[in-house]
C-alpha cells in the first residue's frame, strides 16, 4: 500500500528514522528526508530519499518538504530526560513547537496520515508495569512533557495521527549499515558494547538495590526494526482510512541491565562493571502492554535481546567509531 506513497520523514538522519526510511524505500515509498543535522547523520541517510537539510521549526523547509506528501513521519526531536532537566525551554521549542509547526504545513498540505516518535516517557514514574495506553500520562521530566504536548498538538489536528510511545528502542540493521551513533552516547547496550571491547573501561550500573528481582532496573528492550514494523502498519492503517490512536511499542518482556549485560557478554565478550549510585529520574521498572498495538495493528515484535545484541553488535564491528569512522 505504501508503493509509490509520498512520505516525509523528518529525523531520517537520525537513529530510528534512517531505518524507517530504509525500510520505506525498500517498499517502494517515494521519501523526503527533513533532517537538521544536528544529532543525525548524513551518511545515514538512504540514497533512494531526498534530503532536505533544514529544521522542522523553519516554514520555509517545512513547506518545501510538505509538497505533495499524503503522510509524515515525525522522528526529529530532542531525546535525553537529563539534558531536558537542565534546559527544559528546548525540549518545548524543538518538540513541541516544532510539532505545531509541522501539524500546521501538514493541515495546509491536507497530508492524510501523521506518525509521532512518542515515549514511555510520557506516563510517569509511578505507573505499575506491564503499561497500558490507558494509564494516565503524568510525565516526570521535560522530556516526558515535552511528547506529551506534542500528542496533544496533534489530537486536535484535521488528519488522523497515531502516537507511537516507544519503550527501550536498541538493535541495528542486521547487516551493520545502520545503528546508533550519539554523542555522547548513554543507552544501556552500546555502552555495554564500548566496555566489552575496551572501548570505555567499564560499565556502571546505575543502582542494585532496585526492588527488581536482581535488584537492577527493569526495562523492554524493542528492536528498531520492529519498531519501523509497527510505523508502516499505523500509516497502512490510516490511509486505508482508520484512526488514528496511542500504542506502546515494546515487546511485554521486562529485562534487568544484569540480563542486558550477561547478553552483551554471551555475544561481544565479559562486560567490566561496577555497581554504582542510582541515576536520578530512572524509574525501577518500565515494561509495556504491547495488547492493543497485537490486536489493533496485528503487531508483535520478532526481533528478541539475543537479535538485538547480535545486530548492535554487527553495527558496532563494522563502525567503532559510527558514521565518521
Ligand atoms: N543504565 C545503567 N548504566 C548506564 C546506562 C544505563 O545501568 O551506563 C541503565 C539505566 O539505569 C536503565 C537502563 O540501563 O535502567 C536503560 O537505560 P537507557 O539510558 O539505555 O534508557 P532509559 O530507559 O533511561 O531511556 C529510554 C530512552 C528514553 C525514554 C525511555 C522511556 O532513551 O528516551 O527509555 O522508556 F524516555
Amino acid at each position: 500500500m505504501l508503493r509509490g506513497a509520498r512520505l516525509l520523514v523528518t529525523g531520517g538522519a537520525g537513529y530510528i528514522g534512517s531505518h524507517a526510511v530504509r525500510v520505506l524505500c525498500d517498499l517502494g515509498a517515494d521519501v523526503v528526508v527533513l533532517d537538521s543535522l544536528y544529532t543525525g547523520h548524513r551518511p545515514a541517510v538512504d540514497g533512494r530519499a531526498r534530503l532536505i537539510v533544514g529544521d522542522v521549526r523553519d516554514p520555509a523547509a517545512v513547506t518545501e518538504a510538505m509538497v505533495g506528501a499524503d503522510a509524515v513521519l515525525h522522528f526529529a526531536a530532542l531525546a535525553l530526560v537529563g539534558e531536558s532537566v537542565r534546559e527544559p525551554e528546548r525540549y518545548v521549542d524543538v518538540n513541541v513547537h516544532g510539532t505545531r509547526c509541522l501539524a500546521q504545513e501538514a493541515e495546509a498540505a491536507g497530508v492524510k496520515a501523521f506518525v509521532l516518535s512518542s515515549t514511555a516517557a510520557t506516563y510517569g514514574e509511578d505507573v505499575p508495569s506491564p503499561i497500558t495506553e490507558d494509564q494516565p500520562q503524568r510525565p516526570c521530566n521535560p522530556y516526558g512533557e515535552s511528547k506529551a504536548a506534542a500528542e496533544a498538538v496533534l489530537a486536535a489536528a484535521a488528519f488522523p495521527a497515531t502516537f507511537l510511545r516507544y519503550f527501550n528502542a536498541a538493535g541495528a540493521m542486521p547487516d551493520g549499515s545502520l545503528g546508533e551513533d550519539h554523542t555522547p552516547e548513554t543507552h544501556l547496550i552500546p555502552l555495554c558494547i564500548q566496555a566489552a571491547t575496551g572501548q570505555r573501561d567499564q560499565l556502571t550500573v546505575f543502582g542494585a538495590d532496585w526492588d527488581t528481582p536482581d535488584g537492577t532496573c527493569v526495562r523492554d528492550y524493542v528492536h528498531v526494526l520492529d519498531l519501523v514494523d509497527a510505523h508502516v502498519l499505523a500509516l497502512e492503517r490510516m490511509l486505508a482510512g482508520g484512526d488514528g490512536a496511542a500504542f506502546n511499542l515494546g515487546s511485554g518482556v521486562g529485562r534487568s541491565v544484569r540480563q542486558v549485560l550477561d547478553a552483551v557478554g554471551s555475544e561481544v565478550g565479559p562486560v567490566p562493571s561496577v555497581d554504582g549510585a542510582r541515576r536520578p529520574g530512572d524509574p525501577p521498572m518500565l515494561v509495556a502492554s504491547a495488547e492493543r498495538a497485537r490486536r489493533e495493528l496485528g503487531w508483535s515484535p520478532t526481533r528478541d535481546l539475543a537479535a538485538i545484541v547480535r545486530d548492535a553488535w554487527a553495527w558496532h564491528r563494522s563502525h567503532p567509531a559510527g558514521y565518521a569512522g
